[in-house]
Formats: C-alpha cells, structure tokens, sequence
C-alpha cells in the first residue's frame, strides 16, 4: 500500500494535482481525517509494509446516509477524483460514491487477490513469498520429526493464496474453498503419500475452506498422525513489498493518475494478460479469474 501512496502521490504531483491523503479510509473521510500529502511526505516509504494512512474496516459506509455524508465531506474538501486503494469491499465503497457523483479509480490491493477485472492485486506476490519462506521453514521440522504440518493460509473465501504458495512449496496437499475435499479424503491422501514412502507431509489449509483446528483434529482421530499447526495469520500482511509488487503498486499508479489527466474514471486499473489497463467497474464485475483447476491437480500430481 505505501508503494501505491508513493506512487500516485509523486505521479499526480508531476501532472499539477494537488494531493490529499484521508487517514483511515471511509471512516476518515467522516472524521474529515483528510491532510495534505507532498512528494517528500511519502519519502522512504516504499519498502515498508502497511500504510502510513493506517487503515479500517468501516461496515457503516454500506448505508446510504453514510454515503451521502461522505460524499459532501469530499465535496467541501474540494477532492474532485478519490483513488481508492484495496480489495473488494474498498472497490464496493468507491462504487457507492460514484453512484452519488464523485469521481473515483480503484488500484486493486488485497494479499487475497480475489478482485475481478485483474489477475493480480497488490499484496499478493509479498504474502505467497512470506507464506513459501514459512512452509520452508516449516518443512526442516516436520522433515526432522517425521510430522504432519497442517499450515493455516488467509485468503478469506478465496484459495490463490493456498494454491499458489502449495505449487511454490511443494505441499503435498491443498485444500481451498473452491474444491472442497470431505476430510475422510484428506486422511486417503496423507495415508497414501505415506505408504509411497513419504515420512512427513505439508498440508496448506485456505482460511475459507476449514478450520484448520478442526482438519488437525479429524487426521488426528482418524489416523496413526498427530500433525502440528501452524496458522500464519497477520505474518502474512506485513513487511517490504517483493518487487513484482512494488513495481504493480507503481505503475497502476501512473495509470490511474493517468486516467484522470484524460478525464477517464470509474475503474479499477487491472492487470490481465500482461497489461495494465483501466477496466470500468462494471465491465469489471464480468471479469473474473477464478483458480485454476488444472494447478489445483498438478500439486496432487507432484505431490507422489
Ligand atoms: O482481505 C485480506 C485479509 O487479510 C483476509 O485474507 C483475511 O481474512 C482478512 O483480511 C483478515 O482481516 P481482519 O483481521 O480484519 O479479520
């Protein structure tokens, strides 16, 4: 996110605009919590994680009234365009000001990367490399004490987290929301990796599909496996950005400065097929880029 904040303030900056940064997103905006930004206040920002806007879950702004405050918050502050940076939730909240008449671009950032309308969202690559360097690490122990590891994933409903750092880590199972597997399978699977000749197992369990407690439980009583369970949690939201992310974070950036220098607005600034290309949101809705089954099968392959 810091990286984004660099990069549209410097951007927006070098194209004539003057920038405001609103400190704790929608629930800012009501708080008025909005400040000027300059180039030198977003110095030495990049490679921290996090924001230094700081940021908060706001269900409130899902009511209208709410909306509608917000919206003359911005209007009395003079912000002609809001560039909103974060996940799906974020992108629904900037929706609700458009419909209300302000102008708005969402810069797709969520470790989760479930948006439609792009393949990648900020904060992606940075959780997959965090979660493959904790599986390694993982890994020397069970390998060493010949275990089950059962390792909890975020991701909320989504499984690209789980998939990708499987396939990356070399995990021996995955399980995701998307293709749920009965836990009797999941026993199936451990017990035959086993008798191949396998003397340990790394589990990677997506948040949505199961409680990874109640996963560690049923191996435990239904077989000879006592596995240990780790559960990554926030280690997966912080530190400095890899650098296919940092670079994401800048040019979405320039794009969606980009944008308004042109007068366009009302999308989100997707990565599909290589490009980055505004996408308006609601061709965006129609875009979407699930797992994909055949990598979900490969780790099963691999994983023999
Ligand atoms: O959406 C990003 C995310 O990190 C999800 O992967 C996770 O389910 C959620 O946020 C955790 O957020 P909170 O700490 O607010 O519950």
């Amino acid at each position: 996110m810091n990286a984004a904040i660099r990069a549209i303030t410097r951007k927006a900056i070098h194209e004539g605009f003057s920038v405001y940064g609103i400190e704790r997103g929608f629930e800012g905006i009501i708080n008025s919590e909005i400040r000027p930004l300059h180039a030198r206040d977003v110095g030495g920002i990049i490679t921290t994680g996090g924001t230094i806007l700081r940021t908060a879950r706001y269900p409130e702004f899902k009511n209208l009234d709410v909306q509608q405050r917000a919206y003359r918050i911005l209007q009395d502050f003079g912000i002609n365009h809001l560039i909103v940076i974060g996940g799906d939730g974020s992108q629904a909240g900037a929706e609700a000001l458009m419909r209300l008449g302000q102008s708005t671009i969402t810069i797709p950032c969520t470790i989760d990367n479930d948006m439609n309308g792009t393949q990648y969202t900020i904060g992606f690559d940075t959780a997959l490399n965090t979660v493959v360097d904790a599986v390694g690490r993982i890994r020397d122990t069970s390998n060493s004490h010949e275990r089950v590891a059962i390792i909890e994933v975020m991701g909320r409903h989504a499984g690209h987290i789980a998939l990708q750092a499987g396939l990356a880590s070399g995990a021996e199972l995955v399980l995701v929301p998307e293709y749920p597997m009965p836990l009797d399978e999941v026993c199936e699977h451990i017990n035959k990796t086993h008798q191949l000749g396998k003397e340990y197992s790394i589990i990677l369990v997506a948040e949505g599909a199961y409680s990874s407690g109640e996963v560690k439980e049923y191996i435990k009583q239904h077989t000879y496996f006592d596995p240990s369970l780790t559960v990554l949690g926030y280690l997966q939201r912080g530190g400095a950005p890899s650098a296919l992310d940092a670079i994401l974070a800048a040019r979405m950036s320039e794009l969606a400065v980009d944008c308004l220098v042109r007068g366009e607005h009302n999308c989100i600034t997707g990565y599909v097929d290589g490009q980055i290309r505004a996408i308006p949101y609601e061709n965006a809705k129609t875009m979407k880029f699930g797992i994909d089954k055949s990598q979900y099968e490969l780790i099963s392959i691999l994983s023999h």
